[in-house]
């Protein structure tokens, strides 16, 4: 659906980017904007501006960029139309007529809209007579009516086909609510529900949408728990239960391994406890959490699985940015099971003891090494110097080396010594994987958005130019289409960002970012951002004129090969002024006349 550049105007006026990215970035004056840490990559310094007048930003280390769109779009993993939207409630302004050939947008609104209408219907079951087996099994549980309430759990009946009963009578199809993962088809054709006999979790969006749900059996039957699979509104891998309810108490989140966990917590008051949703913690979730706080409790099960899995989950916290913390639960199998045996004041004092990673990270290591062996002795010594290491605050690596070195009976200077000079090599191999990664990327290698820059950089470097022109100065494009057609561009991605922006200007309105939005993925505004803010152009005529020089010599260049090269060989174009280009056009359009006639006369 195309949204009108009016709309987009007015949105922009009342959703001021820098009250937008406040809610997300801690900005600090800074030159002619505001500055802060980058939301998008980890960073100690901000190299992440806000320019206050140009209404974008460019993050000057990772190179994200855009309007007030692009930044919502990235930070809430949102498509351009949901962004549209969320801005849109922000500012309090309806959404223009959507018109429902949006196919994607329009399925994914159809099935938020089945979700929500399912989970009522299981909870609606579960306060009823038919429900009263699950009921039963949350009451045993110990969860009290308003938690049932507040989570809104529900009870899918042992019959195979209720919910498709319930929702065709809605008004949906079976086909449809197979496409929100709530209903199959047997080998005989024949449709069921997914979830059956089970007591329901629904799994809602930062947004407050149900995009699935987790249902666990009421026995010890298998699965134990059953998840709903991606749809166009779920992936398992970039959600994270409760973070709904769990987002605004800042600061710190607790992580735990199942949805009884954090129930159990939010009942006992602790509502600050998330899940994932039984997979493996991902980079996308880590993110995720860091968007909305800075330190991480790592709450899972007691047992070997939990303890393995929070190792793992200690890297990907860390390479977000989060400050780490580990709970060991003694005295049960998990939070859960912690709470309702110990009660929740024992739980908050186990909280405020437990220890941060760098603890957690040495109990492990010890456990593996046999410490009355000499040998054995070294091995764990040199895992725990490589954990010192690591540490980046010299107070907390006095702290835990003589900690350790009283433990072990050595001298803590060498601890110490030793650390840094692991820390120095360490530090020397990362400076060789950021220059690595500098010179690879000046070399254009792994460029997705304009993956023929690197083979034609002169020609990509002007028409970046020119667009950082035409975007400034509109007024200049009738002088522009004198000089230049977009079918002289040589790279096709700046090809399509200079017809965007023509098209735009043509149809009456300004150059405008949040107009490309629709068009460009936040990768591909990024970069138009990037150009914006690299090329520093004067906006004259003179300038146009030049660039489209350039430009049109490097697509002659392109299209006439060899020839052409020869041609040209011996003047330099920096230096060519205008008389000279037009000669050079003069002996281009020659060579390429020659070459047809040629051809036909062979
Ligand atoms: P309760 O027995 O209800 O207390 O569950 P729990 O949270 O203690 O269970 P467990 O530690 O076994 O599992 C943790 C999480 O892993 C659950 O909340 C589920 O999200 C997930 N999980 C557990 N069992 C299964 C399963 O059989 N299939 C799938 N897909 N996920 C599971
Ligand atoms: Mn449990």
């Amino acid at each position: 659906m195309a949204i009108s550049e009016a709309y987009l105007a007015e949105l922009k006026d009342r959703c001021d980017l820098e009250a937008v990215v406040s809610r997300y970035v801690n900005l600090k004056k800074s030159g002619r904007g505001m500055a802060g840490l980058c939301p998008f990559h980890s960073e100690k310094t901000p190299s992440f501006h806000v320019m206050r007048e140009e209404q974008y930003f460019h993050c000057f280390g990772c190179g994200a960029g855009g309007d007030v769109i692009t930044f919502i779009m990235r930070i809430e993993n949102l498509d351009y139309l949901d962004a549209v939207r969320l801005l849109a409630e922000m500012a309090g302004m309806p959404m223009p007529e959507e018109r429902a050939d949006d196919g994607v947008a329009a399925l994914r609104r159809r099935i938020l809209e089945i979700n929500r209408e399912a989970a009522r219907y299981y909870h609606g079951v579960l306060v009823s007579e038919q429900g009263r087996r699950g009921l039963e099994y949350f009451t045993a549980r110990g969860l009290s009516a308003h938690t049932i309430t507040a989570f809104g759990l529900g009870y899918a009946p042992d019959r195979w086909d209720s919910l498709l009963k319930h929702m065709t009578e809605a008004g949906f199809t079976p086909e449809e609510l197979r496409q929100a993962a709530l209903a199959e088809t047997g080998r005989n054709g024949g449709w069921y529900d997914k979830f059956r006999n089970r007591v329901m979790f629904p799994i809602i969006d930062v947004r407050g949408g149900v995009v699935g749900f987790g249902g666990r059996v009421l026995d010890e039957s298998k699965p134990k728990y059953l998840n709903s699979s991606d749809t166009p509104v779920f992936k398992k891998s970039r959600c994270l239960y409760a973070l709904n309810a769990a987002k605004s108490s800042n600061e710190t989140l607790i992580l735990c391994e199942g949805y009884m966990d954090v129930i159990a917590m939010h009942q006992a008051g602790f509502t600050n406890a998330i899940a994932t949703l039984g997979t493996a913690l991902t980079t996308d979730q880590a993110r995720l959490m860091a968007r909305y706080c800075k330190q991480i409790i790592v709450s899972y099960d007691a047992d070997e699985a939990g303890r393995i899995a929070a190792q793992r989950a200690i890297g990907l916290l860390d390479e977000a940015g989060l400050g780490v913390r580990v709970l060991r639960i003694e005295g049960g199998k998990d939070p859960d099971e912690f709470i309702k045996t110990h009660g929740a004041d024992k739980f908050r004092m186990m909280l405020e003891k437990c220890g941060g990673h760098v603890e957690f990270r040495l109990t492990q290591e010890k456990a593996k090494y046999d410490l009355s062996r000499p040998e054995q002795k070294v091995a764990f010594l040199k895992k725990a110097v490589e954990i010192l290491a690591s540490l980046s605050s010299p107070l907390e690596l006095e702290v835990y080396a003589s900690r350790l070195a009283h433990e072990l009976e050595i001298s803590k200077d060498s601890l110490i010594m030793e650390a840094a000079a692991v820390k120095k090599r360490g530090g020397q191999n990362r400076e060789k994987a950021r220059l690595r990664k500098e010179i690879s990327s000046a070399q254009g290698a792994g460029d997705r958005v304009n993956p023929e820059k690197v083979r034609h950089l002169r020609a990509a470097n002007a028409e970046e130019e020119l667009i950082a022109l035409l975007y400034g100065s509109p007024a200049l494009l009738r002088q522009m289409d004198a000089l230049i057609t977009p079918g002289d561009f040589v790279t096709v991605f700046n090809r399509r960002v200079y017809e965007a922006l023509r098209a735009q200007i043509t149809a009456g309105g300004g150059a405008e970012l949040s107009m490309l939005n629709a068009q460009f993925t936040p990768d591909e505004i990024a970069r138009i951002t990037g150009m914006l803010v690299k090329w520093k152009v004067s906006g004259t005529s003179a300038e146009a004129r030049d660039l489209a020089g350039v430009i049109k010599f490097e697509s002659a260049l392109q299209r006439n090969g060899q020839a052409i090269a020869e041609a040209a060989a011996g003047s330099a174009p920096e230096d060519m002024n205008n008389e000279e280009f037009r000669n050079m056009i003069k002996v281009i359009n020659r060579a390429k006349t020659e070459e047809k006639n040629g051809g036909g006369n062979c």
